[in-house]
């Protein structure tokens, strides 16, 4: 087993050669453009029509959350800092900015962003605060081709909505590796309940549109409720067994909000693939749990590539739904991060990488590009690109330019240099210091109950007193491992 010391650091790799060798030598076979275009001559910059909207070039800002709003589930301060951010990065689709819960009980902690009629003009203001920075960073009409959704959820598994260290487990069905991870025991959601649960989609769908948002995600990923429920095969009743029964959730929701909100585009982002959950070993290594659940696009044999068959199945019927946006992510931050966001330093929760984090970019986006392969009329955007980190302009070219994916979908790097999308249109060269390293400090802050956000490389974070807190705790964990 290798630990990260063994992975060389993307900065090292400083020529294309170096960085196609390093690649050969994984055996990850990942394309990029030497040579960057600029300005109309981006494949980047390519203008495209999803849903009726115009969308002005292919950056899309992934749904980031920093654990931030208010008790009540307004945002504050930092988030609207987040999204102005969002808004000056030069992206033109803002995917959801942040995953906000439909429902108190479906929050994944205390702050997260709750969308109820109470806190509607709240969230409608930070949509606004998001195009008044666009306009600002890029003229008075750049807003035209500008499309922003609102990603809603409910947590499931990972609820924790009166305290950060209470766990409120609401699951799609018993795991029988996942629900040992909460000693005070897991509660399965009754049909009853999703039927209600259903109708809180539909309402904060309706208020989402009311607040100026052009589509909702209706999320199914990373282990939260709409995820898991995709994986309950062996759940009975109306929503479990059968494709059909564990598409019940989504089928139900899209009805409801083309009834209520027929203007308002529906997408969906959804974990593609996955794999059995990992856990530390006794020298904080990430290893595969003995796991026999059959879940949603779980890959078993080692060395395989992901398992489509679930995806091809799912992205079928929400094509069949005239659902034509979709977002494509995979696994989960709780049980197998090196999956879902590659990186070369864990998060405190998490192991040291099982594989050079490449791999797991590579995964991403080539099953990413199966995907859009066989669902070519559907807007598809691509995950997991901020470990490139100097090479993701490179990378990225590539895939937009070659029909690999319809959008690069960017999340850690946007914490830590929002404006580099603006800077790779441009054809300005990358600010080599805000580049992301991925020490996962934006991970590990929430979990240690702070705010997210990028602590080694915005100063507003370093600087701030849960910037100190931070480091405490880091040093202290160090210490007594
Ligand atoms: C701090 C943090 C918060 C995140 N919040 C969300 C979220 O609210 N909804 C979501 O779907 N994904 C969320 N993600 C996952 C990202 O959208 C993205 O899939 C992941 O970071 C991989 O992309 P990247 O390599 O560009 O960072 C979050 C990731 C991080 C690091």
């Amino acid at each position: 087993m290798t630990g990260r010391a063994s992975f060389p650091r993307v900065a090292a790799l400083k020529t294309p050669d170096a960085f196609r060798a390093h690649l050969r030598a994984l055996g990850v076979e990942l394309d990029f453009d030497e040579e960057l275009a600029s300005g109309s001559a981006s494949p980047l910059a390519m203008r495209t029509v999803v849903d009726g909207f115009t969308v002005g070039n292919r950056f899309c800002v992934l749904p980031m959350e920093g654990w931030d709003g208010t008790p009540g589930g307004a945002p504050s301060d930092f988030t609207r800092r987040r999204w102005r951010r969002f808004g000056e990065s030069g992206a033109k689709l803002i995917w959801g900015g942040e995953a906000v819960a439909v429902r108190d009980d479906g929050r994944a902690n205390p702050n997260q962003l709750l969308l109820t009629a109470a806190t509607q003009p709240a969230l409608a203001r930070l949509r606004d605060d998001l195009v008044a920075a666009h306009r600002n960073a890029f003229g008075a009409n750049a807003d035209r081709d500008l499309c922003i959704g609102l990603q809603l959820t409910h947590s499931g598994r990972y609820a924790r909505p009166s305290a950060r260290d209470r766990p409120e487990p609401l699951a799609a069905a018993a795991h029988p590796v996942l629900d040992r991870r909460f000693p005070d025991g897991v509660r399965i959601i009754a049909d009853e309940e999703i039927d209600a649960l259903v109708e809180h989609f539909v309402v904060a769908a309706r208020l989402a549109a009311s607040a100026g948002f052009d589509f909702v995600d209706i999320k199914h990923c990373h282990g939260y409720l709409g995820h898991e429920l995709l994986g309950a095969v062996g759940r009975p009743g109306r929503y479990g067994g059968p494709l059909e029964n564990r598409t019940r959730f989504l089928r139900t929701i899209v009805d409801g909000i083309r009834a209520e909100a027929p203007e308002l585009a529906i997408a969906v982002r959804v974990s593609a693939f996955d794999t059995v959950p990992y856990r530390k070993d006794a020298d904080g290594h990430g290893v595969e749990e003995d796991d026999p659940y059959s879940g949603f696009g779980i890959t078993r044999e080692p060395g395989c590539g992901p398992n489509l068959d679930d995806a091809r199945a799912f992205l079928q019927i929400v094509q069949d739904l005239g659902i034509h946006l979709v977002c494509i992510t995979a696994g989960s931050p709780y049980y197998n991060p090196h999956v879902q966001r590659p990186a070369l330093f864990p998060p405190s929760d998490g192991y040291d990488p099982p594989e050079d984090p490449l791999v797991g970019v590579a995964r991403q986006i080539a099953a990413t590009a199966c995907l859009k392969r066989e669902f070519p009329s559907m807007a598809i955007v691509g995950s997991a690109y901020s470990y490139l980190q100097e090479w993701l302009p490179h990378v990225a070219q590539h895939a937009v330019r070659t029909g690999l994916t319809d959008f690069v979908g960017i999340g850690r790097m946007v914490l830590s240099y929002p404006e580099l999308p603006a800077d790779v249109l441009a054809g300005r060269p990358l600010r080599r210091k805000s580049i992301c390293r991925t020490f996962s400090d934006c991970t590990t802050a929430p979990r240690l109950g702070l705010r997210s956000g990028c602590y080694p490389l915005d100063g507003f974070y370093g600087s701030h007193p849960d910037g100190e807190v931070l480091a405490a705790r880091k040093s202290s964990e160090r210490s007594t491992r």
